[in-house]
């Protein structure tokens, strides 16, 4: 893949590629994952299975099969996959992430990317200029003239298409391949191909909305026919620059309001957006055509402590939030609260505003139910309807949801409910630990502590405080903890997927990846709680090594005498 294959690839590289690469989006591009729980399944593609043991964990960036015992981290997976040695699996892994492999000079200096930073530049600019012309051609052209008549029907006004950066595509196959550089038009998305071939605009005759990041750059469209038509709206694929399930719109106009918003409301669509804005509600962003995901959410909280999702009254709405709830249940703790709007059926952010104004809708948001509300809410009415059978698939569900949360009150008084709430329709919800794997190794204190210090390195800093005499302290698998706890300390891994990194290869490496996906709680663990669990079993772990070795020095006097 890389062109001069010659200097080493330098380390810092890889842990940062490992940071940036999502597993699971790796994994479900080779094998269609399906989410379980908190974790994604599939039939294991290392060995024949007619029911799916391989998992895939977002949290620790891990693979694992409880069938054959296949795991690792994104680099292992496209060794093991795609049968790569090391450096192709790097090269492979960073061709899907977008970047290029810089190699140490022989000099040993920090390597330069040897073509890429050029070419990204060169997409952002293409969208830039683009951008531009379309803004042009609505002002200047004569169907351009069209399009803002449809603006002005639908009452944007000419500050929001000026703020938003409308534009307008001509209806023309070559406007922009004539003008602009076609590799670049391609690596930007600005291009669609027919069957044999010959490349064309992909968006033609449409009112263009560039999304912007949030430096501001232009990294892709949307763009919507003028009245009827299919599709109503086209977007940009997703490209170097342009990834769908990290980037929202208007986060960058929304910025430039207020960097620290009171919340932010997340809504569907473009027109939504601009509408309220217009009506001076500045705090909104939309997915982009997407489901809502993690990485959307916890983007969204760096600048605010409260997110309320507002979906529409009908069916398509309703499916919508029920996704987005698990993955807002999973981004919950600390401070942070989520909220749902469900608008009234029939309508949108957009022609609600414009009917009850802004104060009325602003009421309506901060009047808002909170996510546990809506979550009940929603199991309450599918417990009603539901025949016994489905009831307990109902709870099921419901539990797998609460699964994701991380530990901490919300979570435990969401658990209770959910049990008060089956008991009374006597569907019986034991506790979730039935759904986690069954082959699991047996819970123990230094393997909970083991655990949690590999799938949370930074645990680490926890032990000091401990005063921990390890020379009286007796129990077997010391030389293991003393171990990993000496290799965090000299390596200061990120997270699980780095740690093992630091182990390939080595006598260790199956063990260190038995305890990456180790349950060391029925729930999944992401949140302060994980502190006290290591804590405690640390402690115990401690305090049972004392006594070992107080026993054991005390029959050695005993045997001398
Ligand atoms: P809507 O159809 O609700 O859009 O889709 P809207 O913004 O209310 O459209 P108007 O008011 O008719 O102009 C919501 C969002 O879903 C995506 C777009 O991101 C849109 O803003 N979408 C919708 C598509 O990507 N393609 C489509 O064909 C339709
Ligand atoms: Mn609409």
């Amino acid at each position: 893949m890389s062109g001069g294959a010659s200097g080493r690839i330098p380390k810092s590289f890889i842990d940062d590629l490992i940071i940036r690469v999502d597993i699971v989006d790796l994994i479900d591009s080779y094998l269609p994952l399906k989410k379980s729980g908190s974790n994604y399944v599939a039939r294991c593609p290392f060995h024949n299975e007619k029911t799916p043991s391989f998992s895939v964990s977002r949290q620790k960036q891990f693979y694992h099969c409880f069938g054959c015992g296949a795991g690792g981290n994104a680099i292992s997976f496209l060794m093991e996959f795609s049968h790569l040695g090391f450096v192709e699996a790097v090269e492979d892994l960073a061709g899907f992430s977008g970047v290029d492999v810089p190699r140490e000079s022989a000099k040993g200096m920090g390597g330069r990317p040897q073509k890429s930073t050029k070419s990204l530049d060169d997409v952002f600019a293409v969208l830039s200029t683009v951008s531009s012309f379309y803004q042009q051609q609505l002002k200047d052209s004569e169907q351009g003239r069209e399009a803002i008549k449809y603006l002005k029907l639908r009452g944007v006004s000419g500050e929001m298409a000026r703020d938003y950066v409308i534009g307008f595509a001509p209806d023309q196959w070559d406007a922009l391949i004539k003008q602009f550089d076609r590799a670049a038009l391609r690596s930007a998305g600005m291009l669609s191909s027919n069957d044999s071939g010959r490349e064309y605009d992909r968006f033609r005759g449409r009112l263009m909305f560039p999304i912007r990041d949030r430096r501001g750059r232009v990294i892709g469209f949307g763009g919507r026919v003028m009245g009827e038509g299919q599709p109503k709206y086209l977007n940009s694929p997703e490209t170097d620059v342009f990834v769908k399930g990290r980037e929202v719109y208007g986060l960058f106009e929304l910025l430039k309001q207020n960097g620290k918003p009171q919340r932010i409301i997340i809504v569907e669509g473009y027109m939504d957006v601009i509408s309220l804005a217009q009506f001076g509600i500045k705090n909104v962003v939309a997915t982009l055509g997407t489901a809502t995901t993690k990485d959307h959410l916890s983007l969204l909280f760096r600048f605010t402590n409260e997110l309320v999702f507002c979906f529409d009254g009908d069916n398509a709405g309703r499916q919508a939030a029920w996704r987005a709830i698990e993955v807002a249940l999973s981004s919950l703790g600390g401070r942070r609260l989520v909220k749902v709007f469900t608008l009234p059926q029939e309508h949108d952010p957009d022609t609600l505003v414009r009917q009850v104004g802004a104060d009325e809708f602003n009421r309506q948001v901060e009047g808002a139910e909170s996510l546990s509300g809506y979550f009940f809410r929603r199991v309450t009415e599918q417990l009603n309807i539901e025949s016994i059978e489905s009831k307990a698939r109902v709870v099921d569900e419901a539990e797998q949801f609460l699964r994701v949360m991380p530990n901490g009150l919300a979570k435990e008084m969401m658990q209770k409910q959910l049990f008060e709430k089956t008991q009374l329709v006597g569907v019986g919800a034991d506790d979730a630990s039935h759904v986690g794997n069954k082959r699991q190794l047996k819970r123990t204190p230094l393997r909970v502590v083991m655990a949690l210090l590999v799938q949370n390195p930074e645990l680490i800093n926890e032990v000091a405080a401990h005063e921990v005499n390890w020379n009286e302290c007796s129990f077997s698998g010391k030389e293991l903890l003393l171990k990993l706890l000496a290799k965090i300390e000299s390596e200061a891994p990120e997270n699980a997927a780095m740690l093992l990194e630091k182990y390939r290869g080595t006598e260790d490496e199956m063990l260190i990846s038995k305890l990456a996906v180790f349950e060391v709680s029925p729930f999944e663990n992401e949140g302060f709680n994980e502190e006290a669990e290591f804590n405690g079993a640390l402690q115990r772990v401690v305090s049972q090594g004392k006594q070992l070795f107080f026993n054991e020095l005390i029959e050695k006097k005993l045997s001398k005498k």
